[in-house]
């Protein structure tokens, strides 16, 4: 029985995930609600070993279907040994990326078929769903540019501009189709403006 509510935020490298997800923990916690924090690729022990396998550069080829299939191995640890059982005992959880995902760089960007996405996610996930999904959009070459500095690059940052403008488009289209659960955030302006932006829609949970 899932007592607590669980919030992803998604959307491509440099749209502000990690720099807005402390805000959220806060204005939660200052609600008087206990929030963990966790993110995909991983969460949970073994699924951060699957992330790793996913993001390292020296993976050199992997199947299109092998990175959807173990990025859904690590959602299926990630939501039984971690996320279900934090909503049971009344905690919130907080998501850096989740299914969404899955849809935006494997299917749109890897061009995979959506009808197999949706497969996995019926098998892994069957009816659960996150409350509310954060998501930030940046067009994709601001988005690169205020992650220039961050260093040496994972497998799927190493991708070009088209790329992720397909993961970008993606990302739309979802929000358009689940218009409920979906919050399209416009994330290229100040931190602040984001941050004004999610106050509002999280003050509607
Ligand atoms: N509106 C904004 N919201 C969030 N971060 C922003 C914004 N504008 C600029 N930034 C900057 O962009 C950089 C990348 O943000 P980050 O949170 O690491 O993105 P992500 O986790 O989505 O890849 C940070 O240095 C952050 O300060
Ligand atoms: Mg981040």
């Amino acid at each position: 029985m899932k007592k607590g509510k669980f919030i992803t935020i998604d959307g491509i490298e440099g749209a502000g995930k990690s720099t807005q997800i402390d805000f959220i923990c806060d204005y939660l916690s200052n609600k008087g609600v206990n929030v963990i924090l966790t993110r995909e690729p991983g969460g949970t022990e073994l699924g951060e070993k699957i992330r790793e396998l996913l993001l390292s550069s020296e993976t050199k080829s992997m199947h299109s279907d092998t990175e959807l299939m173990m990025m859904f191995a690590a959602r299926n640890e990630h939501i039984h040994s971690k996320i279900m059982p934090a909503l049971a005992q009344g905690d919130w959880i907080l998501s850096d990326r989740f299914t969404d995902a899955s849809y935006a760089y494997q299917g749109g960007g890897r061009g995979l078929d959506i009808k197999r996405i949706a497969q996995l996610e019926r098998w892994v996930l069957q009816d659960f769903s996150p409350d509310m999904t954060l998501l930030l959009d940046v067009p994709v070459e601001l988005g690169m540019s205020r992650v220039e500095s961050r260093g040496k690059k994972d497998r799927i940052e190493l991708e070009d501009m088209d790329f992720f403008n397909r993961v970008r488009e993606a990302y739309i289209d979802r929000s358009k189709q689940f218009p409920d659960r979906i919050k399209l955030i416009d994330s290229s302006q100040t931190v602040e403006h984001t941050k004004q932006q999610i106050k509002a829609i999280l003050g509607l949970l």
